[in-house]
């Protein structure tokens, strides 16, 4: 008997989910025979009724799908099965609806693309129910541990790059600091590959406290070369000097919402070094961007992976890329721990290697 799988995407979006949905689509369909449902605004789909959702063919996944970026079936950060917002206001438990969504529309398995939040939610779900259930990561953070590489990563990194590109040249021609601030949560994963890439003078992530006062030294020796101008990337979950956040209030999913602290290190410059300083937040433009080639070829990678777990029974599993390999762990293993910029690591290494002050050690 010809299976039927479920694809969602949840939790906050990034570019290469419609490369991952198509692959998934390609490969279930055309090597496995299979039916492909598109489940809409993650778990949401299966908890409302009607039950919301659309069946994926071959030709709806052409290769327009490949390059587009947001996801086709919506997403949402908001709507937690076990904490379901009611009409009254209140939060309710509707995981059980989510299950019965589930075996209504006679799913044989799952396939989620999430970050750590929806991946924890996905699996208690999935265990609840018994469903079958198959992850594969996708974040702008890179921030899940085991695997290398998370999709949207790579293409969060370019954008930020090709903000950098932009941002020097009126630099040099103002003779002015540019201090570019970049998403990424609790990991600098985003601000220290960009930095490197970008040529950054300045690299500030969370893992690494930084001194004030070192960051003047480094404009002020670059300007003693003879150089006018100055770039900084700051991660966005950086802190003041007073150690605590810049932050925009809270998503509905009680997340700090961070922005600001490139404000914050505009305005310490400007007071200690006079060094005239504009600061740029790029904010959701690192999230909405076409997807990159990295990302292509990743979330293709893992959409047909993902499709063979299921076909060989390995659920409760997510695929990783590790060393150019793709593999399957428990989800679990992913999400209990936190993958942050190593403060010893390669990268950090490379931009000491080259000057950048990337903070205290
Ligand atoms: O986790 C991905 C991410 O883009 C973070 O880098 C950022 O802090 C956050 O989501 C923004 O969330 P929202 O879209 O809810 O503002």
């Amino acid at each position: 008997m010809a299976k039927r799988i479920g694809i969602l995407t949840s939790g906050g979006d990034c570019s290469g989910l419609n490369a991952t949905i198509r692959a998934i689509t390609l490969r279930a369909i055309q090597h496995y025979g299979w039916e492909v449902f598109g489940i809409l605004k993650g778990t949401s789909g299966l908890i409302r009724r009607p039950l919301e959702y659309i069946p994926l063919t071959v030709t709806q996944c052409d290769q327009g799908m490949v390059r587009s970026a947001g996801t086709i079936l919506g997403s949402t950060t908001k709507e937690n099965p076990f904490f379901f917002p009611s009409e009254d206001g209140l939060r309710v438990d509707r995981s059980d609806d989510a299950i019965e969504g589930y075996n209504d529309l006679k799913l044989d398995a799952i396939i989620a693309i999430g970050g750590d939040g929806s991946m924890r939610i996905n699996s208690k779900l999935a265990k609840k129910g018994g469903m079958n259930l198959v992850c594969i990561p996708k974040t702008i953070d890179n921030d899940l541990a085991e695997t290398e590489l998370s999709i949207g990563y790579s293409t969060a990194v370019s954008v930020a790059v090709e903000a950098l590109d932009r941002l020097q040249p009126t630099a040099a021609s103002h003779d002015r600091v540019m201090i570019l601030e970049v998403m990424g949560r609790d990991a600098g994963h985003i601000a220290l590959s960009a930095g490197i890439a970008g040529g950054a003078d300045v690299i500030l992530i969370p893992e690494i406290p930084y001194n004030i006062e070192s960051i003047c030294q480094q404009i002020q020796n670059i300007s003693k070369t003879g150089r006018n101008h100055s770039l900084i990337v700051v991660s966005e979950a950086v802190k003041t000097l007073a150690d605590s956040s810049v932050l925009q209030g809270k998503s509905h999913n009680e997340m700090p919402r961070y922005g600001g602290v490139s404000q914050y290190l505009c305005a310490e410059l400007e007071k200690r070094i006079n060094a005239d300083t504009r600061a740029t937040i790029l904010g959701h433009v690192q999230r909405g961007s076409q997807p990159n080639a990295q990302d292509r070829i990743l979330a293709t990678a893992f959409g047909v992976k993902a499709v063979d777990m299921v076909a060989a029974q390995d659920f409760g599993k997510m695929v990783i890329w590790q060393n150019n390999q793709l593999k399957s762990v428990p989800i679990e293993s992913t999400i209990d721990i936190y993958s942050t910029v190593d403060p010893k690591g390669l990268l950090i290494q490379t931009a000491k290697g080259i000057g950048i002050y990337v903070g205290d050690l």
